[in-house]
């Protein structure tokens, strides 16, 4: 969990932001909610183009006291930081990539004292076959490892070549399933025949859960809760509150990382609220890693489940539709579990609804998710 600089900034970061991020995420509860990495996208470095067999540089004007000055305030945060790079001659913003200064790079990402660092082939290599791509991630991959710094490995390829299959065995942590998200929820195509909004991307996962594990992650990219439309670089009209808490319910039971794309310095009351939800969080966070299943889906009903480390099962009942619907969950019938009685607690409300013996339902408004945890017995 944490924040990254790019679905709101693009490239405009700079030292500036990055310490009033840390700021605000100590102050507004993020940080204690469980969002501790604060990732620098793309935008960090010094030069554009090919690499002049220089070393990777930061940029001095917008961070004129260097990366390990961030890692420092982060880490007297309680938080760590992230960092960003790819296997290219450049990044997909045109900045100088690490394409055969691996080693190099990975030496002074963790001698820079960073712990998290993102690994982004801009959906390059288009007729690689997975064996040339495991030989590109995993020359990044093999110096981070041998180095004795922990850093976390995002390879993020788009999700192509069923990149979920062996993303995990180079020794990387999350992986992104699809392309970019939009800041939309259920928009008719894909913008600019690139993106992909909520709802899409949702579909993309479906049936991966297999591959999500505690270290290894689906990742069904950075949360666009609370952009509202403005972001400098996301293409995207927009959500509504419904829709944001909605698709943060999803991505909490998906257990994807969940990386804020937003201004976390300014935030409204419902915005912070939908991200510091620790009973929804806790979903994303419990200790067994599973990625919830599709139990049920039926015209504009779409309702998820996964069971949960401590017995009880977490449910979410998403109305995909554009009318107000009843939507039911039945234990034994849609998740297999023969309890006689199960008492349900609504995660949103933060209320506990009673006991029940074979089903649950609830109206669902459009675009939300009701989410539940449902406990066997009393
Ligand atoms: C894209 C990537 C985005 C962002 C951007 C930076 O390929 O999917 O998440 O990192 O590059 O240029």
């Amino acid at each position: 969990m944490g924040w990254s600089s790019w679905n709101q900034f693009g490239v405009e970061i700079n030292e500036k932001l990055i310490i009033e991020t840390i700021d605000a995420m100590v102050s507004n509860g993020m940080r204690d909610a469980g969002y501790i990495y604060v990732n620098l996208d793309d935008g960090w470095q010094q030069d554009k183009g090919k690499r002049q067999n220089k070393a990777l540089d930061y940029d001095k004007e917008k961070f004129p006291r260097g990366i390990t000055f961030l890692s420092e305030y982060a880490h007297k945060n309680g938080m760590k930081l992230g960092i960003y790079s790819g296997p290219g001659e450049t990044t997909c913003a045109g900045f100088s990539g690490s394409l055969g200064y691996e080693k190099q790079d990975a030496d002074m990402f963790a001698s820079w004292n960073v712990d998290h660092l993102k690994y982004d082939s801009c959906c390059s290599h288009k007729d690689a076959s997975k064996q040339e791509l495991k030989e590109i991630f995993y020359k990044m991959s093999k110096p981070l490892i041998d180095n004795p710094k922990d850093i976390v490995l995002h390879a993020c390829h788009c999700g192509w070549e069923d990149i979920w299959e062996w993303a995990g065995d180079i020794g990387a942590n999350h992986w992104r399933i699809g392309q970019d998200i939009s800041d939309d929820f259920d928009y008719s195509e894909n913008r600019e025949d690139y993106y992909f909004d909520v709802l899409d991307m949702l579909d993309r996962g479906d049936g991966l859960e297999e591959f999500n594990k505690p270290g290894q992650w689906n990742d069904f990219d950075m949360l666009v809760v609370g952009l509202n439309g403005e972001s400098k670089e996301l293409v995207g009209a927009g959500a509504s509150n419904i829709e944001y808490r909605a698709h943060f319910s999803l991505w909490s039971i998906l257990a994807t990382p969940l990386l804020t794309g937003t201004d976390v310095r300014n935030l409204d009351a419902y915005t912070l609220e939908t991200l510091t939800n620790k009973e929804v969080i806790a979903l994303n966070q419990d200790p067994l890693g599973k990625q919830a299943k599709t139990v049920k889906k039926t015209g504009k009903i779409h309702v998820l489940a996964k069971p949960m480390s401590d017995g009880s099962w977490a449910v979410a009942m998403l109305n995909r539709g554009s009318e107000t619907q009843k939507i039911s969950i039945d234990w034994k019938q849609d998740l297999g579990l023969d309890w006689d009685e199960v008492h349900v607690r609504d995660l949103w409300k933060h209320k506990d609804m009673g006991s029940f013996s074979t089903n649950y339902d609830d109206e669902v408004i459009s675009h939300q998710a009701v989410v539940l945890r449902i406990y066997p017995g009393k």
